[in-house]
């Protein structure tokens, strides 16, 4: 990141280690954990376009059975830096532990902060498909004209896409990937065809394929080299037109009701 231009980037988007003792990250205390990510943070910032956002994908850090919300933790740092928050998305997926002491887990979050209130957003390209296209105005100078955006909804602050599990078709070898679709809306809300998008815990580069997909430059670090390597044999099948991705607006299955047919 130091090697990067001050304001050079339009979208920051990450999922950062966790602390939860997974193969890429050592465990530490929570005081530790957010000072190392207050120093990413302070990059991030750095690097941001003033009209751009950063985007923060988080879950929670447990600790003898006690869940700790990383969003909560982390997101005096923002403020700290005179970000402000847009949204605070709650993503949804279905598969996960089964605990015992405990609800499942079935939710991570996504801080979305701009630099400033000149931002972009561009909310057309992710519309979802309305519950009822053909509703009407009931009254009023539109009445009988159908009332919602035939390009689709708003898809709202909650999004349900399944995580990357095994018989994901975007699985790879490394435990915790982004689903493309969660970054692609995030980059063609939040970037213009041209503009930088930067993962600074990129991964096997979910974040860069969600980008160059969608005509924006990527950027991104890692310290897996073996996930790097992953990362570009993943845009090399992108560019020759042979990485399967999920589509990022296909329904979540859901299984017939017992009698339904
Ligand atoms: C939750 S994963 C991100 C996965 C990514 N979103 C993807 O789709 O593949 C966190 C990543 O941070 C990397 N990492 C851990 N510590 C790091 C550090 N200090 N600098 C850069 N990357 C780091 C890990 O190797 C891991 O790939």
């Amino acid at each position: 990141m130091r090697k990067l231009k001050n304001e050079s980037m339009h979208l920051i988007v990450t999922s950062p280690p966790y602390n939860i003792g997974k193969e890429y990250e050592r465990r530490t205390s929570n005081d530790v954990y957010v000072e190392q990510q207050a120093a990413a943070v302070a990059e991030a910032v750095r690097l941001l376009h003033p009209r751009g956002s950063i985007c923060w994908q988080v879950g929670n850090s447990i600790e003898d059975g006690e869940v700790f919300p990383l969003d909560i933790l982390l997101y005096p740092i923002f403020k700290n830096h005179g970000l402000k928050l847009r949204n605070r998305i709650v993503w949804t997926f279905g598969h996960g532990l089964h605990c015992q002491k405990r609800l499942s887990g079935r939710h991570e979050t996504i801080l979305w902060f701009t630099k400033s209130d000149d931002y972009t957003f561009n909310l057309d390209p992710i519309r979802v498909p309305s519950k009822y296209p053909e509703k009407k105005h009931f009254k009023g100078p539109n009445r009988g004209k159908v009332s919602s955006n035939p390009l689709g909804k708003n898809p709202s602050d909650v999004w349900d896409i399944p995580n990357v599990k095994s018989n994901h078709v975007e699985k790879t070898d490394h435990p915790c990937q982004f689903p493309v679709g969660l970054v692609e809306r995030l980059v063609l809300a939040l970037t213009e065809k041209g503009d930088s998008v930067l993962d600074p815990y990129l991964g096997v580069g979910s974040s860069a394929i969600a980008a160059l997909k969608n005509g924006r430059h990527a950027f991104g670090c890692d310290i897996g080299e073996e996930y790097i390597q992953l990362a570009r044999g993943r845009i090399q099948s992108l560019r020759n037109g042979e990485l399967r991705t999920r589509p990022m607006n296909k329904p979540i299955y859901e299984p017939p009701l017992k009698g339904d047919q």
